[in-house]
Formats: C-alpha cells, structure tokens, sequence
C-alpha cells in the first residue's frame, strides 16, 4: 500500500476558463504539487467538494500593503481627490516603522487569505519621505506570511523620480533589499521630458536586474496626459514586450476616439498587460466634476476587444485614497463589471477571468492550473459557476496553499420564521 498523499479532493469542478474544461475531477496533492488521484488512494486530509467550482486561487494583481489602514492615523481626505490623498500621506509616511507596517499588511494578507487569494503583487513606495522603511516592514511581512500566499514586491516611486531628488538612488537600493518589480509614476513629474526620463530610469534598473516592470500611469482624468503611449512605446524599444504592466490608466477614457484607438494598438503590440482598479478610481477620478461626472476607470472593454490582458486590483485598503476594501476580489469583481458595463454571460466569465487566469500572465506565475505538476493552490468556492460566485459573493469553502489547507468559511443562513 504506498503512503497516504497529503491531500485529496474528491468531485471540484474547475473553472472551464482554465483551458481543461469543466468536467468534475479529483485531484490530489503531495509536497506542494497536484498530482493525479486514484480511486483508492489513501491522503492524510480528504476534501468532498461536492461539485463545487474551483480555481487555483485569486491572483492580486495590485495593492498598497504598505499603506493599508492608515486612515485612522491621518486627517480625513476632505476633498477626495488623489492629490490630498497623497499630501495626507506625507505624514503617515514620517511616522511610520517597519514595525507598523508589517503589522498592518499582516492583517490584511490575512483578510486577503481568507478571501481565497494565493499570490500577491504589492506596490511599496520608495521615496525621499518614509525612505526604504515600507520596503522593510512589506519584507518582513512577507517572509511571516510566507507559508500562506506568494507575494511580489514593486519598488513604487509615487512621489516622482526627477521631482523627488535621491528617489533614483533608493530604487536601486530597493532591488537590493527585496523588491522584485519596477514601479513608476511618470506623470507625477514636471513635464513630457521628465515623465520620459522618469520611465527610461525605471528601464535602466529593469535590464541591470532581469527585472519586470509595473507602473501607475495616467492616474488622472486629464485627457492630454500621455505616459501610456510613452510606456508602450519605450517597452518596445528595450525588447520588453509582454514584461509590462499599466495599473490605473484612468486618463485612456478621457482621449479622443482616434487617439486612445491608436494608444490601444501600442499597448497591444507592446504586450502591455492592463489593470483597473475600480473600487478605487470610482471614489477619486470625477470627484470635482460637474454633472455628468466621469467614470473614472480605463477603456476595459476596448482593451478586451483588442486582445489586450486585463485584470484588476482591490489597489486600497483604509488609506487616504479609499475607506473601504478588505482584499476580497469577488467584491472587486462585482465593482469592475458595474464600472464596465460587463453584464453578458461573455462579458461575466471575462470579469471573473480578471483576477484568475489574467492576473496570474501579470504576475507571469509559470502554471496556473488545476492540473498534475502545477502548484497545489486552490480556493474552493460556494458556487457553481462563475456568475453565481459573482452574483452571491460565494464564500470561500477552502483555501489551499502548496497542498495545505490555510483557510476555511463556512457561512449558515437560514430563515427565523
Ligand atoms: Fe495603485
């Protein structure tokens, strides 16, 4: 008789997105990898799922962990735009330590857990401000959490790279003490030329460490900013085709048809990957606006149409920027197919591939699959399908991490009368 496995999981339905179709399978798990399940094998830990639907857990793509729940500790953002949201985090930045980071984003990789997610994207700020003390305290979180979630840090300078003296140097420095992506936020510099010189400095560090790319770009409503067009641009002059990510590009709604049809096509021979994040875009972009107001958020559907690999981020969590967020990302699934209009069956398996299969080709996690030889990451849900995992908030049945069991819900409902 050969020794029990570590886990089995008996009748789960995968997500047909994943490419394997969505027939029930049972799929067991030894030394963190899938591996294909007999009739009569034998595992330490057996799950029924009962014909629940399954993926290889939620990828996000994009978040703040050093700024989570920083809201209590800072004056309100009285205006709600993006500007007093950074001003206002100007002081929570000189007050911070590691300490106090890595405590709060240890509370919300928790949350994050619990909501079914299995790989993180993280941006960190690296500025002249809080200097690499986010850095530190996003690190050390991530080395406790280690057990229950992948993360991949991003050196993000928010505060300019030109505009902030001795940023450029801290970056370098962050590559060396655990950040794994380049961050970037060309268009808070002063000008075109800065805003270029801004994206070629984060390209330099990229080739020195093998390293992707991901930046905030275009955070604004103003229809003339224009750092997609310069990020797709320069990403295919460096050869960096499929290694870059655009998060928020919020001003892509507010161009011309003309132009943005043209920026659509850059981004899409550049291999550009997309992220929108609407919980967050919603509450800031428009804000001033007079009626109608602006929705805020890219070009999704556009995008989609194009071929061009979008996902979404929960992006805050209880900052100067959003109140709400609790890193669960059918919430956020939910958020992005009102802001998009995606209401058609099509249109909501797309929504539910965002933070699945099209979040882990921004991570570029190498196999993402419920299939033998692929990670043994998983989240279980109280559905049957994608819509029904949108439309109910399904809980998350079990959530597992290299064949471990890391999370259970169960939710118990039932009418008094
Ligand atoms: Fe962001």
């Amino acid at each position: 008789m050969p020794p029990p496995v570590d886990l089995l999981i008996r009748n789960l339905k995968p997500w047909s997105g994943l490419g394997d179709g969505d027939a029930p399978i049972d799929l067991a798990a030894v030394d963190g990898r899938f591996l294909a399940a007999t009739p009569d094998m034998q595992a330490v830990t057996v799950i029924d799922a009962s014909g629940r639907l399954a993926v290889p857990g939620f990828v996000e793509p994009h978040i703040h962990l050093d700024k989570v729940l920083t809201a209590d500790r800072v004056p309100t953002n009285v205006s709600g735009t993006l500007t007093e949201a950074i001003e206002l985090l100007w002081a929570s930045k000189r007050a911070l330590t590691p300490e106090t980071v890595a405590e709060a984003a240890g509370r919300m990789i928790e949350s994050a857990v619990l909501h079914g997610v299995t790989h993180i994207r993280t941006h960190v700020d690296i500025d002249t401000i809080g200097g690499l003390k986010p850095l530190e305290g996003v690190v050390a979180a991530r080395e406790r959490y280690r057990h229950l979630v992948d993360m991949q840090i991003v050196a993000f300078p928010q505060e300019g790279i030109l505009r902030d003296e001795g940023t450029e140097r801290l970056m370098w420095q962050a590559m060396d003490k655990g950040a794994d992506v380049v961050g970037g936020m060309p268009f808070n510099e002063d000008g075109p030329a800065e805003s270029a010189r801004h994206i070629a400095i984060a390209f330099e560090i990229a080739r020195a460490y093998g390293a992707d790319i991901d930046m905030h770009v275009d955070e604004t409503d103003d229809p003339d900013a224009r750092t997609l067009e310069m990020l797709a641009e320069q990403t295919m002059a460096n050869g960096w085709e499929g290694r870059v990510t655009a998060g928020h590009t919020c001003a892509l709604a507010g161009y011309g048809e003309n132009y943005a049809r043209s920026v659509i096509a850059k981004v899409k021979a550049a291999g550009l990957h997309m992220i929108t994040n609407p919980a967050t875009n919603l509450m800031l972009q428009g804000r001033l606006d007079a009626q109608p107001k602006r929705r805020g958020i890219t070009r999704v559907k556009e995008l989609l149409a194009e071929g061009v690999n979008v996902s979404f981020g929960q992006d805050c969590i209880r900052d100067t920027f959003y109140p709400f967020g609790r890193g669960d990302l059918l919430e956020v699934a939910l958020l992005t197919a009102h802001a998009a209009h995606m209401s058609m069956p099509n249109e909501v398996e797309q929504v539910f591939a965002m933070p699945t299969v099209n979040a882990a080709r921004v991570l570029r996690l190498p196999d993402y699959a419920l299939r033998p030889g692929a990670p043994a990451d998983m989240v279980i849900l109280d559905a049957g399908s994608a819509l029904e995992a949108i439309h109910q908030q399904a809980a998350r049945r079990y959530v597992i991490k290299r064949g471990r069991i890391v999370a259970e819900t169960e939710v118990k409902k039932r009418l008094a009368v």
